[in-house]
Order: structure tokens, then sequence, then C-alpha cells
């Protein structure tokens, strides 16, 4: 039987998924954005989110606003 603490801990390191049909994750959709993606289209040609499912979609784009809205 394991360690509950450390199971927390183990989900706390494992990067969160916001496409779970494509496995990207919050840093890939920020890498893309740092590399020159400007939309979501952008960043779904890039990483391929939301391109399978789709409920994905509202968080990808809460996730692109906020980074490229200006502080
Ligand atoms: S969770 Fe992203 S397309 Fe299904």
């Amino acid at each position: 039987m394991s360690d509950p603490s450390m199971t927390d801990i183990y989900a706390l390191m494992r990067p969160r998924k916001v496409c779970v049909c494509r496995s990207v994750t919050e840093n890939m959709i920020l890498d893309s954005l740092e590399r020159g993606a400007r939309s979501f289209e952008d960043v779904q040609n890039e990483t391929g989110c939301s391109t399978g499912c789709g409920t994905c979609e509202s968080a990808v784009r809460a996730i692109i606003e906020k980074k490229l809205s200006p502080t």
C-alpha cells in the first residue's frame, strides 16, 4: 500500500493535462505561445489540442487569453 501523502506529491508534480484527448499540458500551450502562436487556431495547429472531443476548448482559450492579454 502506498503512502497517501506521497501519492499527493506525485499528483502535484505531474503536469496538468488541459486536453486529455491529445495529452496536451498547460506548459505545452504556453510554450506554443512563446514560440509565436497568437490564436486558438495557432495553438491548436501546433499542439493538436482541442482536435478530439472539444470539451477543453474553453480551458485552452482561457490560458491563451490570460497569457496574451496585457497586464
Ligand atoms: S479534451 Fe481536448 S479534445 Fe478532448
